[in-house]
């Protein structure tokens, strides 16, 4: 597909100068959708049309959004949406746009998200160092406010709700849902053993649903524009657009948006212009960190989530990391398992011991001084952290341990037996 053929719906206002505004949101028919999800729909309606679109979550787990809403009891009793902006995943660049370029866009999807679930009182948890997404977001609010989007009786439709914005730390496992809700409680951001699932004991322990930016920035052209119209944009059980974010060895690196189902060689050599210094590519992370690799003869894949699950791998955030033959893949893997290391959230003993015990093996390895045991060990320290813990933090690094070494033994293997790295020029490792 050729960048014309595809018109971008989550981006197209982000170009304009005056994106956030509340003015240039309007004139592009902003707040439409939430006002007639309140004038014309029953909560119910809202949530069987977002079931009908396939809206699939954009958060990670790809779990179908309109499902997730209607898990939320119905009837009277405090509720609550959660919107996740803590965007944490290294690789993902996405949620971050949004809401600096139109904050408007996931203001109006959460508010109808808000009122499907039956919530009077939305929070917006969004990365502390996203300072300047932050002050935009709380201008786009205060806008809202003063046009009687947010507050009481919104459109004169008798629905109230009022929107509280609070800054997290930077701390990764924050982003898990149950942690986020610990951290929005005030408490130290650690997972809760699930179940009991948000939608039963959530924040403050009443229902909750927990949604990521990008999700509810699809809701209003769903809602203004028919499920079956944003059905039909992607693939089968892969609807709508996409936001996908490109790093690494590419030559224009950045978020670009297509259907579900972009073609991983068309990002990378058409939209991303191919490869930064012509060398041969090497790797690539579909799905930010926490998926597993896929070499240069894989990359014939389309990028959704099924497509991706059946390549052996996940579409996750869809921070894709491109990797050229300059890249040393131990190093690489070294690098990913320091951050696992420092982000856990030591709950769990097989996480909290196993992300320091592949720091350890890893770095030994790059110093070479490794043996060959080790990367069985490495593989067989993934086999008991995952599914052996708390939250997914513990798979979201044994995930990638186990493919790097499985599908790049032999140069793991160099390093024991040359005490030096096939990929860089280096004989000494450090
Ligand atoms: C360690 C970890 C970090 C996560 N970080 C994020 C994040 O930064 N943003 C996000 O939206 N979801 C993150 N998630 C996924 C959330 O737990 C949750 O599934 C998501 O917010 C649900 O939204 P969705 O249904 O709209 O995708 C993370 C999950 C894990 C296990
Ligand atoms: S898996 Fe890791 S991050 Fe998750 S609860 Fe256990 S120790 Fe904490």
């Amino acid at each position: 597909m050729s960048p014309e053929a595809y018109r971008p719906l989550l981006l197209k206002n982000i170009h304009r100068p005056d994106s956030a505004s509340l003015a240039a949101y309007r004139e592009s028919g902003g707040y439409r959708a939430l006002e007639r999800a309140l004038k014309e729909m029953t909560p119910e309606q809202v949530i069987e049309e977002v079931k009908a679109s396939g809206l699939r979550g954009r958060g990670g787990a790809g779990f179908p959004t309109g499902m997730k809403w209607s898990f939320m009891p119905k009837g009277p009793g405090e509720k609550y949406l959660v919107l996740n902006a803590d965007e944490s995943e290294p690789g993902t660049f996405k949620d971050r746009l949004l809401m600096e370029r139109d904050p408007h866009l996931v203001l109006e999807g959460f508010l109808i998200g808000c009122y499907a679930v039956g919530c009077r009182h939305g929070y917006i948890y969004i990365r502390g160092e996203f300072v300047y997404p932050y002050r935009i977001l709380m201008k786009a609010i205060e806008e809202a406010r003063a046009a009687g989007f947010i507050g009481k009786n919104l459109f004169g439709s008798g629905y109230d709700c009022e929107i509280t914005v609070y800054r997290g730390a930077g701390a990764y496992i924050c982003g898990e849902e149950t942690a986020l809700l610990e951290s929005l409680e005030g408490k130290r951001g650690m997972p809760r053993l699930k179940p009991p699932f948000p939608a039963q004991v959530g924040l403050y322990g009443k229902p909750t649903s927990v949604n990521n930016v990008e999700t509810v920035a699809n809701v209003p052209m769903i809602v203004e524009m028919g499920s079956s119209w944003y059905a039909a944009i992607g693939r089968p059980k892969n609807s709508g657009p996409k936001l996908y974010c490109l790093s690494g060895h590419v030559r224009k690196p950045g978020v670009y948006e297509f259907p579900l189902g972009v073609p991983l060689k068309e990002l990378i050599y058409e939209h991303g212009g191919g490869m930064l210094r012509d060398l041969p590519l090497k790797a690539v992370i579909p799905g930010g960190s926490s998926v597993p690799i896929l070499t240069a003869d894989k990359v014939d894949v389309l990028m959704d989530f099924d497509s991706l699950a059946a390549a052996g791998t996940m579409l996750g955030s869809a921070g894709v990391i491109v990797m050229d033959d300059s890249v040393c893949i131990v190093d690489a893997l070294l690098n990913l398992a320091r951050f696992y290391a420092h982000e856990s959230c030591g709950q769990c003993t097989p996480c909290r011991e196993g992300t320091g015990w592949y720091v350890q093996i890893l770095e030994r390895l790059e110093r070479g001084e490794g043996k060959s045991s080790d990367l069985d060990l490495l593989v067989d320290l993934s086999d008991r952290i995952q599914g052996n813990t708390i939250c997914p933090l513990g798979d979201a690094v044994a995930m990638p341990v186990r493919s790097y070494v499985k599908t790049f033994r032999d140069e793991f293997q160099y390093h024991v037996d040359n005490k030096r790295c096939l990929a860089k020029p280096s004989p000494v490792l450090v």
